[in-house]
């Protein structure tokens, strides 16, 4: 009897920790670098983050194909990669380097998906900073097999909100997210209206067409996995556009 209910609390525990875990398995993909200069990405991006310096991913960010970008939600999602099953190219003992998703690979039609088109659909690949490729691989390789998971991100500091847009046209840029990293769902509250539901413009860009000019703003932010995290007051009454404030964290 006594063995019957641990092997049913075992079970549950198992599949309890299935459905809630968003850290996966290894999966298998690849991975180039990109040739910048300093050895980092630090454009813009397709994820709207900007100067990448400036809010810390640096020279750990990558650039997913349109697989695993998934129009834009997997920003600031953080995978653990490393190189697997090249003898010549992956560093001895396949060291892993943990990346936060900060930018788009676009497809190259142009370009077979095994010569140059890395990034077409349906590929899974990860383009990277030079710095952070070479800490997994040798630089002469151009190309390399690796494999993935999705990892809780380790974020300094606390969620930051920097505000733009217009009084009619009213957008927040969301960074430094803890937990899965990946925000699915975000609601702002000035202090003269509900909570608002915003949707996303592109990136971590969330938006509302609601004049928010005046108020002190609130937000609840919820990540992919579920985990929803209000900060009251974020912003003051007399807050501006272009600049960044900081809410809570997740823990
Ligand atoms: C937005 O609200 C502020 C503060 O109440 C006001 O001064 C401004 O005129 C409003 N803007 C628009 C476009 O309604």
């Amino acid at each position: 009897m006594g063995t019957l209910k641990f092997t049913v609390l075992y079970l549950i525990l198992l599949l309890s920790s299935k459905v809630t875990s968003n850290v996966g398995e290894w999966q298998s993909a690849t991975a180039t670098y990109t040739k910048e200069i300093d050895g980092s990405i630090i454009t813009e991006g397709a994820c709207g983050y900007g100067d990448l310096h400036k809010i810390s991913y640096g020279k750990y960010s990558a650039g997913l194909s349109t697989m695993l970008f998934n129009k834009g939600s997997t920003c600031g999602a953080c995978f653990e990669i490393r190189c697997v099953d090249h003898i010549l190219w992956c560093l001895q003992g396949s060291p892993s380097v943990i990346l936060t998703a900060t930018d788009f690979c676009p497809p190259n039609y142009g370009l077979s998906a095994d010569y140059g088109g890395w990034c077409n659909f349906p590929k899974e690949h990860f383009e990277m900073s030079k710095a952070a490729f070479s800490e997994i691989a040798e630089l002469r390789a151009d190309i390399v097999p690796i494999q993935y998971k999705r990892v809780n991100c380790e974020r300094a500091g606390r969620l930051r909100f920097t505000m733009s847009g217009s009084s009619h046209f009213y957008q927040a840029l969301i960074t430094n997210v803890g937990l899965d990293g990946e925000v699915v769902a975000v609601k702002v509250k000035g202090s003269k209206t509900g909570w608002i539901p915003m949707a996303r413009n592109w990136g971590q860009i969330w938006q509302c067409n609601v004049n928010l000019t005046g108020q002190p703003l609130s937000f609840e932010v919820t990540t992919s996995n579920g985990k929803a995290l209000t900060s009251y007051n974020v912003a003051p009454a007399n807050w501006q556009f272009g600049q960044t404030y900081e809410g809570k964290q997740f823990k």
